[in-house]
């Protein structure tokens, strides 16, 4: 079984909670600062504001990414990797800060959105991508290669995905497919892995580690998501009262104790 913490507030504050190097895997789908006042698009065959709330209107993007990259690359384990998407928005500014961090670089994944909406204003190409970025530490990191080849019918797999945008199982805005989640988890860490996700949103991160056996820890600012994603990953108890430090150390505790008293048993046999 695996263990879940999920915790209200905000990621800067929470993630100083946890120790150097404890995370197999993150994947952080931040506030892109895409929204806009008078910008519209299209949802569910209808005229709407592109506005994704004010989560997602952030003054100086480059200071707000640096802030949490930094600490989210501070608990990552020497061969974890971290996956953070975004669009033309923010992913120059994440992928300015992997290069000043000194972060090696593994892929740029493109996201084809097939069934994207339609462009309203007539002054661009329609949008229909995203970009994932993916980065480790050094060039030794877990990146299940037969994992990925499999999942692609036994073909190497390409850095272009195409997974179509799904209906949503929320009321969040931006929720993200659970089968873009599964490609990601399964192809990047190893089950009893702990995977964190700094910006959980409607929990899809959540709920996918939680079904592929890895241990979860999230974080969301805002409280109706966070009981949205309470529900979803179907947490039964409000972790939320205690340090993510003494519920990691005890666990910690608890496996040395089961470990050790093995050991005594196999003494006495
Ligand atoms: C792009 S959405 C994530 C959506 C998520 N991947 C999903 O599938 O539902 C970003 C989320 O980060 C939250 N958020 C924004 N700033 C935050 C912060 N400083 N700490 C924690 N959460 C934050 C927002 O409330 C929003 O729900």
């Amino acid at each position: 079984m695996s263990d879940i913490y999920l915790k209200f507030g905000d990621c800067n504050t929470l993630l100083k909670e946890l120790p150097d190097k404890c995370i197999n895997m993150i994947f952080a789908d931040p506030p892109y600062n895409l929204s806009g006042k008078n910008f519209l698009t299209v949802k569910n065959g209808k005229i709407t504001k592109c506005n994704k709330g004010d989560w997602d209107i952030i003054e100086d993007i480059h200071l707000f990414n640096e802030k949490w990259v930094k600490e989210c690359i501070r608990v990552l384990k020497d061969d974890g990797t971290i996956w953070i998407s975004g669009t033309l928005h923010n992913h120059p500014s994440i992928g300015v800060l992997l290069k000043k961090l000194n972060l090696w670089i593994i892929n740029d994944v493109i996201w084809f959105k097939r069934n994207a909406p339609p462009l309203l204003s007539r002054n661009r190409l329609a949008p229909s991508t995203e970009l994932i970025w993916v980065a480790s530490k050094s060039k030794k990191y877990f990146f299940d290669y037969e994992k990925a080849k499999a999942l692609n019918g036994g073909k190497q797999m390409r850095n272009l995905w195409e997974i179509n945008a799904q209906r949503h199982k929320t009321i969040h805005p931006t929720e993200k497919p659970e089968i873009l989640l599964e490609r990601i988890i399964l192809i990047a860490s190893k089950e009893g892995d702990t995977v964190l996700d700094p910006f959980t949103g409607s929990g899809t991160t959540g709920v996918v580690a939680n079904k592929l056996n890895r241990n979860f820890i999230g974080f969301e600012i805002n409280s109706e998501y966070y009981e949205i994603a309470q529900k979803r990953i179907g947490l039964k108890n409000d972790f939320n009262n205690y340090s993510l430090t003494d519920q990691i150390l005890k666990k910690e505790q608890l496996t040395l104790a089961l470990e050790r008293k093995e050991l005594y048993e196999k003494k006495q046999k």
